[in-house]
Formats: structure tokens, C-alpha cells, sequence
């Protein structure tokens, strides 16, 4: 009997081990050759309707293709798909909000690190529609990595050029895929800001709605 109820207990453990365990997710390789042509993808760049949004999830490939554009390693160690002031590594974060969860991209890692396993997303736009996208990419100024800059304007323009750059590759990128995105300005900051857990000094710049 007392074996019996070590055998529970144990079973028990592992299974609230196994229920509370983050679920980080190592992305696939994202594609790095072939694909439709850049020109062509400019010409077809576009912001999909937000009111008739593409409902489809996107698959790990077509994340992680998207991710990489966004902010992805592309030389080695150092060297990113955007320019940084000197070089210096992603100053501006790049969450992903989806069913699963609220994830942040690890670009040294190419993986997403679980912030929380919560669905998010009916409590992050303004406007209704954008609770209708699969995923959304959330880009937030990182005031500790933006601290290498010397004074707060600059701070606050390098973040928002990065994040520009970052999701005109966003467009352009699922514009190639077939994929539907909508740059979103108008975000509910505070309710961001604690379902990401972010540092007050932290800002929540914009978010990019993605489907297919
Ligand atoms: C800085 C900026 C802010 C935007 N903010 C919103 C927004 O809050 N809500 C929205 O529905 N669309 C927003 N958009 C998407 C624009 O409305 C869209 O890009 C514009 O209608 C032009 O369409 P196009 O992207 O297809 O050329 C924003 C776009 C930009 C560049």
C-alpha cells in the first residue's frame, strides 16, 4: 500500500513538472535561398485588410521565416537582416503572441522563449479585429540594451528606425509566403506591457498582425 502511494505521489510530481514546464521552441532553419524574387515581393507588399484578416495559423517554417526577417542572425555571430547603429545587437525585442502563448524571439538562438502561456491576444489592439490574427508580433524598445546610446532622443529614434526596418522585412517576407500582415500602431500599451512583462522602461512601439 505505502509503495502504492510513493508510486502516486511520484506520478503526480511529474505530471504538475510536466504541466508547469516552459515550453521554449527551437525554430526551424529559416529559408535563406530561393523563394519569390525581392522585386516581386515589393510590388505585392501590402497591409491585408483588417476587417476581412486572414485567419489561418502560420506553421514553425513560415514563424520562423518571418522571425528571421524581422531580426535574424544572417552573418555569423554578429551581422543581423536589419542595420543596427555599429553593429550593436537588436535593440528593439520582438515578441509573438498565438494561441499557444506569449513568446519572445531568441535571435542567437533562433528559438522562442515562453513568457507566459497565456492567450493574449483578444487584450492587445484597439481595434477589434486584431484579436483575429493567428499571431502577432509585438516590437518593444529595450531600454537596457538602447542604454549604450548616449541621451534619450537618440534612444527613442535608433528604436524606432529598428523597428520600421523590422517590419518592412515583416511585410516583404509574407508578402513572398502568401502570408497576410498589418502593421498596428494603435495597441492597448499597459495591458502589452504586463502581459509581457516588461521593465517600465521598456516601450511598446507597434505590432504586426500575421495569417494566412
Ligand atoms: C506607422 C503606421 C501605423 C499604423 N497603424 C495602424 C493601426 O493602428 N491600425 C490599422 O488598422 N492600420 C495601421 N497601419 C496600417 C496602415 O493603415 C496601412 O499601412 C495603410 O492603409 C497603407 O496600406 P498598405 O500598407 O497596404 O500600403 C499603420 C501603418 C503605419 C505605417
Amino acid at each position: 500500500m505505502k509503495k502504492a502511494i510513493a508510486c502516486l505521489v511520484v506520478i503526480l510530481f511529474q505530471l504538475l513538472s510536466a504541466l508547469s514546464a516552459s515550453a521554449d521552441i527551437k525554430l526551424p532553419s529559416p529559408q535563406t535561398e530561393g523563394g519569390m524574387g525581392l522585386f516581386e515581393s515589393l510590388k505585392k507588399r501590402a497591409s491585408s485588410p483588417g476587417g476581412d484578416f486572414p485567419t489561418g495559423a502560420l506553421s514553425d517554417e513560415e514563424l520562423s521565416n518571418v522571425l528571421w526577417a524581422a531580426t535574424g542572425l544572417n552573418r555569423g555571430d554578429k551581422g543581423w537582416t536589419v542595420p543596427m547603429d555599429k553593429g550593436e545587437p537588436p535593440y528593439v525585442d520582438v515578441y509573438a503572441a498565438n494561441d499557444k502563448g506569449v513568446f519572445m524571439y531568441d535571435w542567437s538562438s533562433h528559438s522562442l522563449v515562453e513568457i507566459s502561456k497565456n492567450d493574449i491576444r483578444a487584450n492587445i489592439g484597439l481595434q477589434k479585429f486584431v484579436e483575429k490574427a493567428p499571431c502577432s508580433l509585438i516590437f518593444v524598445a529595450d531600454a537596457e540594451a538602447l542604454s549604450v546610446f548616449t541621451n534619450e532622443t537618440l534612444r527613442a529614434q535608433f528604436a524606432d528606425v529598428a523597428a520600421g526596418a523590422m517590419t518592412q522585412n515583416v511585410y516583404l517576407v509574407s508578402s513572398a509566403l502568401g502570408l497576410g500582415a498589418r502593421y498596428i500602431h494603435s495597441v492597448k500599451d499597459e495591458e502589452l506591457k504586463s502581459a509581457l512583462n516588461l521593465p517600465d522602461e521598456n516601450r511598446v512601439i507597434c505590432l504586426m498582425m500575421l495569417g494566412k
